[in-house]
């Protein structure tokens, strides 16, 4: 049997249901599979642009897969969260030497694939063989726990296992691909977190957050512990329009990515402090070394972490004998070329280096 908020949620999508994506109606297992990892940390109208170069740069799993890893981690710059590019590059090659270049049909081994958990596992089955699995995500959280008028804090796990056993209840069997498109777009569009469109929802009736007078306070989150802070000076080194980068490979954030020369600290430092840093003096030498500008103070969110610092422009005279462990000098066009995180790309690209 089909719950009223079931067949609610489907007439709300037929008739005024009208939001477009590239994506939307997709049946190519390999299309969704993209189209939801480039989701999965990022907003619809940023993920639109990558989607769609993505699709034309890497038409099938075997371009994806036979594709140089850096010129793929250069289409990803700029998305952030690139364990998920990593995934995505790993995936590609497992889905050829596994599964023939052809993507799995069953959930069990869609769940299987690296970088794919349960919501993009029921996103791909649903929408690419219209197999009964319910997506649920911040934003099926969101509208369950609204209507439901549940007031227990969503990240803990047992109201995340009532959650997911009222998704697979309300799910609709017989059509789950516009079910759960329907259930996405819903929560971004009507249900949405600020500013809900409670006054004209097809779900008012319905809805105990709306009867009690809680859309807002629901769902209810524990208070997260602070983010820890670091700071990353870079400095950018040239000599002989070289510059000194490496790439990251610690179990650390953008793995993989390019950096500038680093000297990472637990605290802000002064222009002074910075003139006088041991990691710098250390290997430049003062006669050979010109510090030519330190930059204002720049920062970046990630979920976990907030990165804050400055760039140092050091222009060395001579090339320096001794390279710093694991760096090396790269010319303009490789540095174009390289991918960056979103912290180094940006100071690259307004002082025109990129
Ligand atoms: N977020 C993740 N997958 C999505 C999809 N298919 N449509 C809209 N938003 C999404």
């Amino acid at each position: 049997m089909i719950s009223r908020f079931t067949s609610l949620l489907m007439h709300w999508n037929r008739h005024e249901n009208t939001r477009k994506m590239p994506w939307k109606g997709e049946k190519d297992p390999y299309r969704i599979w993209l189209s939801e990892i480039i989701l999965q940390q990022t907003r619809v109208e940023q993920g639109w642009e990558y989607y769609e170069r993505f699709i034309r740069r890497y038409p099938t799993i075997a371009d994806l897969a036979q594709a140089p890893e850096q010129e793929v981690f250069k289409l990803w710059e700029g998305l952030g969260y690139y364990s998920r590019c990593r995934n995505l590059i790993h995936t590609a090659g497992m889905l050829m030497d596994r599964f023939g270049g052809r993507f799995p049909r069953t959930y069990e081994e869609i769940l299987s694939l690296k970088g794919v958990g349960t919501y993009t596992a029921a996103a791909i089955a649903s929408f690419a063989f219209e197999l009964p699995h319910a997506v649920v995500d911040g934003n099926v959280i969101r509208v369950l726990s609204r209507i439901s008028g549940w007031e227990e804090p969503v990240d803990q796990p047992a109201t995340r296992r009532k959650i997911n056993e009222l998704a697979e209840k309300l799910l609709d069997r017989t059509h789950p691909s516009a079910y759960n498109q329907a259930m996405m777009d819903f929560g971004a569009t009507v249900c949405k977190p600020q500013n809900p469109l409670c006054a004209s929802c097809p779900m008012q009736a319905i809805c105990e957050a709306y009867r009690l007078g809680k859309v807002t306070r629901i769902p209810l989150k524990t208070v997260k512990p602070a983010k820890k802070s670091r700071w990353f000076y870079y400095c950018l080194v040239s000599a002989g329009g070289k510059f000194l980068v490496r790439e990251r490979t610690s179990r650390d954030i953008w793995k993989n990515l390019h950096e500038l020369f680093l000297v990472e600290s637990d605290q802000a430092l002064t222009d002074t402090a910075i003139r006088k840093h041991p990691s710098i003096r250390s290997w430049l030498t003062a006669e050979h070394t010109v510090i030519d500008e330190i930059s204002t103070l720049r920062s970046q969110q990630l979920t976990h972490q907030h990165i804050r610092g400055k760039f140092i422009r050091i222009n060395v005279k001579k090339s320096m004998r001794e390279v710093p462990e694991g760096y090396r000098w790269v010319g303009r066009k490789e540095l174009k070329q390289l991918a960056f995180p979103k912290y180094i790309i940006s100071y690259l690209e307004e002082n025109r280096y990129i």
